[in-house]
């Protein structure tokens, strides 16, 4: 996207979280972080666009959840959804709107989703045999039948899946089954449901993903390779549950729509709720560019299943890119809510309270783009301690503080002649140009490291010209210190999408105000203004 003149609007998605637990820092590190770093890249790239996130607030884990605590799905979903919310908020995760999959608008636009692919003849209806607790006269989801694990014969295993070895399931592998309900052996009983019927749109995801689609991430796009190699089933988009949003038919009162049948739209409800009936202006122009940001295990639904509903539907644009990221791991193991393995955002928010930008840096500086990575309270510290104090902290610091000794803090514009000030510059400008580069591109890490790279560039320089030096007169020591301050300044345009709060701070003390990306190539930023104190941006973590 560099050099990008056109007038395309954007609308970029972070995947919704389940609200049956807190944010943490998995969540961040997949989708939440890198979406709000290209939002907000593309804010400073005066580009017109939303950011949508928000809660998941369906499926079966919920009810399960509910029933554990005796209380409503209702009661949990508030509880973690306004949590999460304003965590995210102190994070600086600038969500244009972070609403949820209960709120109405949403239901009524999920509701009308179905009917237009119904009425369309986009869906097929199938009966089947599903288990079903003729004592609670209730069918049950997979997660609802328990029994004894085949494979290594743990006594509570789902009907889906072993949480002890991890082997997935079906309902009818598992030892002496029972409904988790009343205990009761579940029997098969005759249930219609609707189907998506993805076999028909092989043909067209081939070319759109397989020939269209060849830049997107290879971890995206090989997955999709494989699941198109494997030939794609009907998929069914209703299930028998209270909890959801209900199938808009008569004759279903007691089904509702799969949880990720209306989770994805509400990608487009919650621009609704944001827009009103500007949101078309994003999901209905073909100028309009659809962006996701996802974790690896919401692959399929992003790039195969959600395209399908909304090729099927007709009236909203597709995917122009799936950024799927892999999984952050904690110490070495798998981040698990259950076994309560996890950095949850709000307890790091308390614990580490105005240092919002140190996670930010962390989490972007180990993303992981392209493997799994790790996440350790050693490498917090360290990268704190060298990359953030060290290298950019102590260059903004040694600069300004300069500046108050040697002329009251006082910062006039001066045109830079020599040329050695000019390569220092352009060298800085190169920075920025590749920092756009693999921002346009997705290279979040790498365009993390160009913008380091400025801060050691100006280092080096100020260590080279040694303006301390009693041999440096008073006016070279302005020139270079003015050239210093000027790669701050640009620095500070280009590190705001990774640390927006640092440089909020470094804007305010140079009174740059209007930022856009173009304006950090520009010269003369700082502009006859005085600094009084500095304010140390970062501090040591012991
Ligand atoms: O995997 C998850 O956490 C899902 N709640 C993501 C949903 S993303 C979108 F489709 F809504
Ligand atoms: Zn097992």
């Amino acid at each position: 996207m560099t050099n990008d003149n056109t007038n395309n609007t954007y609308i970029v998605t972070a995947a919704l979280p389940y609200a049956n637990g807190y944010i943490h820092v998995g969540h961040l590190a997949g989708s939440l972080l890198p979406a709000d770093i290209y939002s907000r890249y593309l804010r400073l790239k005066r580009k017109d666009i939303v950011f949508i996130s928000g809660s998941d607030e369906h499926g079966v884990p919920i009810v399960i959840a509910a029933q554990k605590n005796n209380i409503t799905p209702q009661q949990i979903v508030d509880e973690y959804h306004y949590s999460n919310k304003k965590s995210l908020e102190e994070l600086g995760i600038s969500c244009d709107i972070f609403s949820r999959t209960t709120q109405e608008e949403h239901k009524k636009l999920s509701q009308e989703f179905f009917t237009i692919l119904l009425n369309n003849g986009k869906l097929i209806e199938k009966e089947t045999e599903q288990y079903y607790d003729s004592v609670v006269d209730k069918f049950l989801a997979d997660r609802y039948i328990r029994g004894t694990c085949p494979k290594c014969g743990y006594d509570d295993a789902y009907g889906d899946q072993c949480e002890k070895c991890g082997i997935t399931l079906s309902p009818e592998e598992l030892i002496s089954p029972h409904s988790y309900l009343s205990g009761s052996k579940p029997v098969l009983k005759k249930t219609k449901h609707w189907y998506l019927p993805l076999k028909d749109y092989e043909g067209w995801l081939r070319e759109w993903i397989l020939e269209g689609h060849k830049e997107w991430k290879i971890n995206v796009y090989g997955q999709c390779k494989s699941w198109l190699e494997q030939g794609l089933q009907d998929r069914p988009i209703t299930r028998d549950l209270e909890w959801g949003v209900k199938v808009p038919l008569q004759e279903a009162q007691d089904k509702v729509l799969y949880v990720w049948f209306d989770a994805p739209i509400g990608y487009i409800s919650f621009s609704k709720e944001l827009l009103g009936e500007k949101y078309k202006d994003y999901w209905c122009n073909k100028d309009s560019k659809l962006v996701h940001f996802i974790g690896k295990d919401n692959i399929v639904f992003h790039s195969i299943i959600f395209p399908v509903m909304l090729k099927a539907h007709g009236n909203y644009i597709l995917p122009d890119v799936v950024c799927g990221n892999e999984f952050m791991n904690l110490d070495g193991g798998k981040i698990s809510k259950s076994r309560d393995h996890a950095i949850y955002l709000k307890d790091y928010l308390t614990q580490y309270p105005n240092k919002q930008d140190v996670l930010r840096y962390i989490l972007c500086a180990n993303m992981p783009e392209t493997k799994d990575s790790d996440f350790t309270w050693d490498d917090f510290k360290r990268r704190n301690n060298t990359e953030l104090v060290d290298t950019l902290g102590n260059y903004i610091n040694r600069v300004l503080a300069m500046y108050i000794r040697y002329f009251k803090g006082h910062i006039r514009h001066i045109d830079l002649s020599e040329q050695k000030d000019i390569n220092v510059i352009s060298h800085a400008d190169t920075l920025i140009n590749n920092t756009d580069d693999n921002l346009s591109h997705f290279r979040f890490k790498d365009a993390l490291n160009c913008v380091l790279e400025i801060a050691r560039v100006g280092n080096k320089y100020i260590t080279e010209e040694s303006p301390w030096s009693d041999s440096v007169t008073v006016e070279r020591r302005e020139v270079i210190l003015y050239t210093a301050v000027e790669i701050i300044a640009k620095m500070s345009i280009v590190c705001e999408p990774f640390m927006p709060f640092a440089a909020k701070k470094i804007q305010d003390i140079l009174h740059l105000d209007d930022i856009t990306w173009s304006k950090c190539l520009h010269d003369n930023l700082v502009n006859d203004i005085t600094v009084d104190s500095v304010e140390l941006l970062f501090e040591k973590i012991k």
